[in-house]
């Protein structure tokens, strides 16, 4: 070819290419391109400046994009239960703005304790739409942290006790959100069971239970959910805090799992920037500046991982690779939420999101104790109420640390229940009988409400019996509260019993008018003295926005209760196991470290090991109806693999309302070479019946069920041998066993 042809052929085709390309979308903003591809065109246009800068806070809540590509910024908003007010740039307390009160949805207790993977999917959904609406990127929750002890002030924002309980939760949640194009954060990982020393205190636990009780609904979280981000909590364990932890981080989440999101560090909770950089952490917030009484200038250029990481970086101390890891993670999370086009525009405070708070608490609220029948109220026979107690009129979506809201309304349960007696002629009464805390402030966001009363004890039970006296049924409303030692962040709870002086006016109650319901508002189990005199109680958590209209729905029959409890309600502080021996290393712990002795043997895996340790067992729950579990049949068994099958448990409604039942199937190893529970909830599944029908509950098992976690190889381990399936409605009521023959002993990793 002629040499002048050649070469204006090249200047043609050079012409065009350069035109083209920039018509052309880059490349990390063209959608069709694979997000890797993305991710590591983006990475390779950033300088090392604008890579620590997407890994560090800018402000409370915000960290910076790249402004120069058009990349965005990342907002984080609390989490788990609505969508936090928007707070001052540097600062806690709220920013004042008027467009961000939210729908306050049930307390993640409530959501752990409706046994329902739909209603976790139906959660996250909803609250993502008021996440993407108000324009964040981060969802700061679910919390699934293993209640260990129920002095935890936090156990109110996690799932329970059982780790397989608390793993089929999470992931519909996290699926949930992250639909919306917004990413969940799940937290706090791990091992952050207390909230006394939380900062400190450095967790010793075995192996064995720290695979099987303690990481499983964070794996669920991101193998099953495939979470976008997760939050390292304060506490250490193996010596160094959680954020700066190799083998949390790296070794199990990030190695084992194949987490591919960003390690968002809980506000405040980095501490080194050499132990924290190479170790698996991706993004530092909440360091140096609590924006009220502590803090520096320029204090976010001082976060360990902005200017201090960059000096060790030019220094040549620590290695490039991690930043690169972590800004690519970052801009991974960014390209799945804020830069992609194709995600919803999110809703707030819509009739679904406050139908859809509703129906979670129905599900999840659970009838303890109802003898006689006393409930549902009908107005057949009760013409008179007497509602007593503080939680029937206190707000109690403000305060209790970072899941405190500001809502756009929240029906109290004392309205609730008025507005729904009216509708059937029904007059109600209120009294107090007890003062408990009459605050109402979190972080600038006040309840408004006036509780203070200047009667006396003995004035308040006094007026308090003399109105049950003429009541036809009393509803006594109490429990727990936001407030410090109460269910709160930052602090644990002092004891057991109910405070306040809960105890003597229930005992009052009782003998004043046999007619008596307790109903409690908890995030936590608690003492019951006076279970023997009071015929009927309700567990009704912390249930946000619909709280009275739930309660009221419940109460009234308009909707059965299906509720379980998803953690052990037992007789004394001691029946924990670890509170059993008084051994304060194992509780709050000694020098800043807490020894997590009793192993794998938290809630039932504890007390259903010996009877009469509890007033209401793990899996509990009734209805107004009753239910009858039939003969199970195992079927579907695989070929090849004698772990995998189902079984189909028949389950009928043998009472006259239509109602939810939960079968529930623990599995017990008959003869182990290591110590086993004496149950595990390894399937269950809930079902809804009208009177008389009969559904089969299928129940699926594999591996996994019957598998223990052997510490020396690393592996989880099935030993061949007989185990037994029990099947019931709670741990302590079982009704079926289906022996089990394993001929195949099985090993593998979670990294397999
Ligand atoms: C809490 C986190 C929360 C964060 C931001 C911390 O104190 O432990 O759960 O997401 O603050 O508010």
């Amino acid at each position: 070819m002629n040499s002048f042809i050649k070469f204006s052929g090249l200047v043609f085709a050079a012409v065009v290419t350069s035109i083209f390309s920039y018509a052309a979308t880059p490349i990390y903003l063209d959608e069709k391109q694979p997000l890797e591809t993305r991710v590591q065109y983006a990475l390779s246009r950033l300088t090392t400046s604008e890579k620590i800068a997407l890994i560090h806070a800018q402000s409370k809540f915000s960290s910076p994009g790249v402004a120069r590509l058009g990349i965005p910024e990342v907002w984080c908003t609390d989490g788990p239960h609505g969508i936090r007010p928007d707070v001052l740039w540097d600062e806690w307390n709220q920013a004042g703005a008027t467009n961000d009160s939210c729908v306050a949805f049930p307390a993640l207790t409530c959501l752990a304790a409706t046994w329902n993977p739909e209603m976790g999917y139906l959660y996250g959904k909803s609250i993502g739409e008021e996440a993407r609406y108000r324009k964040k990127t981060v969802l700061l929750g679910p919390g699934v942290n293993i209640y260990r002890t129920p002095l935890n002030g936090r156990n109110f924002e996690y799932m329970g006790e059982d780790p397989y309980l608390a793993a089929q939760m999470v992931a519909p949640y996290v699926r949930g959100v992250q639909q919306n194009g917004v990413a969940a954060c799940v937290k706090h990982y791990a091992l952050n069971n207390q909230e006394v020393n939380r900062s400190h205190v450095n967790v010793i636990v075995d192996d064995r239970t720290l695979h099987e009780i303690y990481l499983p609904a964070f794996k669920s979280a991101v193998k099953d959910g495939k979470a976008w981000a997760i939050m390292p909590g304060y506490n250490k364990y193996d010596g160094d805090h959680a954020c700066e932890n190799p083998k949390l981080l790296l070794d199990i989440l990030k190695g084992d799992w194949g987490f591919d999101g960003v390690a968002i560090s809980d506000w405040g909770a980095v501490h080194n920037t050499e132990k924290v950089a190479p170790n698996g952490l991706d993004m530092e917030f909440g360091s140096w500046t609590n924006g009220l009484d502590w803090g520096t200038s320029n204090a976010y250029d001082n976060y360990f991982l902005a200017k201090p990481y960059e000096r060790l970086l030019n220094e040549g101390k620590l290695d490039i690779k991690d930043l690169d890891d972590k800004a690519a993670r970052v801009l991974r999370l960014i390209f799945r939420t804020e830069m992609d086009r194709n995600r919803p525009f999110g809703s707030m405070n819509s009739d679904e999101h406050y139908a859809a708070a509703r129906k979670i608490a129905g599900e999840g609220i659970v009838l303890l104790k109802n003898n006689r029948s006393l409930l549902p109220v009908v107005p057949e026979s009760v013409k008179n109420i007497l509602v007593v107690g503080e939680n029937a009129i206190k707000m109690m979506t403000v305060g209790g640390g970072s899941s405190s809201l500001k809502v756009q309304k929240e029906i109290l349960p004392l309205d609730g229940i008025k507005e729904r007696a009216a509708k059937d002629g029904i007059n109600v009464v209120f009294e107090r009988g007890y003062v408990g805390d009459i605050t109402g402030e979190y972080n600038g966001v006040t309840t408004g409400q006036d509780l203070k009363d200047s009667r006396s004890s003995e004035q308040l039970i006094a007026d308090a019996v003399k109105a049950a006296k003429d009541a036809d049924i009393v509803i006594f409303i109490g429990g727990l509260n936001k407030s410090n030692h109460q269910d709160a962040e930052g602090c644990d709870r002092n004891e057991y019993p109910l405070p306040y002086n809960q105890n003597e006016v229930i005992s009052a109650l009782a003998a004043a008018n046999p007619n008596l319901v307790v109903v409690s508002l908890t995030g936590n189990a608690y003492s019951m003295p006076w279970l023997d005199r009071v015929p009927a109680v309700v567990q009704g958590w912390y249930i946000g926005s619909e709280s009275g209209e739930a309660l009221a729905d419940v109460i009234f029959g308009d909707v059965n209760p299906s509720g379980k409890l998803p953690f052990t309600f037992a007789k004394a502080i001691t029946d924990f196991a670890p509170h059993a021996t008084n051994d304060s290393t194992m509780y709050p712990g000694v020098n800043r470290e807490v020894n997590y002795k009793e192993g794998l043997n938290i809630g039932y895996r504890h007390t259903d090991r010996k009877p009469g340790r509890v007033n209401f067992a793990f899996g509990h729950g009734l209805s107004f109806s009753t239910f009858n579990i039939g003969k199970p049949e195992l079927n579907d068994m695989d070929d090849d693999d004698e772990t995998t099958f189902t079984i189909s448990v028949p389950v009928t409604n043998t009472g006259n309302r239509t109602g939810s039942e939960v079968v529930q199937a623990y599995v017990h190893d008959v003869k182990s070479s290591v110590y086993r529970p004496v149950k595990e909830l390894k399937a269950f599944g809930k079902v809804s019946l009208n009177p008389g029908e009969t559904k089969n509950v299928s129940l699926s098992f594999d591996k996994n069920s019957f598998a223990f976690y052997n510490p020396d190889t690393n592996k989880w381990t099935v030993e061949p041998g007989k185990f037994e399936i029990l099947i019931g409605n709670a741990s302590d009521n079982i009704s079926q066993k289906i022996p089990v023959k394993i001929n195949r002993a099985m090993t593998w990793s979670d990294a397999d």
